[in-house]
């Protein structure tokens, strides 16, 4: 029996913000007064918006700036939910512009011709090992026209790359579909998602360098694990394997 419900859970509660610091802190609030799985908290700016690593994440008006309450069951493996973002990003930019040829960057980057479009930064909350719940927080350059220096040179938007301004609204619709459907049907089989992501991925075979709590380390990346993982083949020819939530690209 598939785990996808036929009943849509994910935005069917939305609280919405003209400008707030960041949407992840509102819906982390929400979540410890009990705000249930599904729950969205939309913001059109973000003035502190938050990137994975510390970084700043540059969010003004014209893009898509969410974040979603989940609440997996019991087993379910949070360190995929950074890949299973980016995919829904990626899903979403073919679904509404097939010729883009959107790719994924482990772990959570969505880009469109070498350059981010999207990312996603995950915060989960657990007591002794048990997840209590996560924030899945979503940013989408939809409409933004520039970006400050250094941004400028890895950045771009849907309406850059489109030449023309895109929907916000029929996005952010798409791109809950897509979440909904890959959160769920995950917990059934993670192996197709697995493919997916490999078939999205911009690095396999390439030479990163990644940048962990131990450390740098430069390799050829040769898999994306179960776990959301990155496996790379070091100089000296030894395996590396880079926890989702463990490393960032330099
Ligand atoms: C990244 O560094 O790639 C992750 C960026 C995640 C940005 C989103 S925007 C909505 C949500 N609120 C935040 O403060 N950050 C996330």
């Amino acid at each position: 029996m598939s785990l996808v419900p036929e009943v849509k859970i994910f935005g069917k509660k939305i609280y919405t913000y003209a400008q707030v610091k960041s949407t992840n802190k509102i819906a982390y609030q929400l979540a410890e007064q009990g705000a249930e799985e599904g729950v969205l908290v939309v913001a059109g700016e973000q003035t502190e918006g938050e990137g994975r690593a510390g970084h700043y994440w540059f969010s003004p008006q014209g893009g898509l700036w969410f974040s979603l309450i989940l609440r997996p069951p019991i087993g379910f493996c949070v360190s995929r939910l950074s890949i299973l973002g980016a995919i829904g990003i990626a899903r979403s930019v073919k679904k509404m512009f097939s010729f883009l040829s959107p790719k994924i960057r482990w772990p959570n980057d969505a880009i469109i011709r070498g350059k981010k479009v999207g990312g996603v930064l995950c915060k989960v909350r657990s007591i002794q090992k048990r997840v209590i719940f996560v924030i899945m927080g979503i940013g989408v350059n939809i409409n933004i026209e520039e970006f400050p220096s250094p941004l400028s040179f890895t950045t771009t938007s849907l309406k850059r790359e489109m030449g023309h301004s895109v929907s916000s609204k029929i996005f952010q619709e798409c791109l809950l579909e897509e979440l909904e459907r890959l959160y769920f049907s995950s917990q059934d089989d993670f192996s197709s998602i697995l493919e997916e992501a490999r078939s999205f991925s911009s690095l396999l075979g390439k030479q990163v360098k990644v940048q962990t709590g131990e450390g740098e380390f430069l390799g050829v990346v040769q898999d994306i694990d179960e776990e959301g993982g990155l496996i790379l083949r070091l100089e000296s020819g030894m395996q590396k394997r880079i926890g989702a939530e463990e490393g960032y690209l330099k």
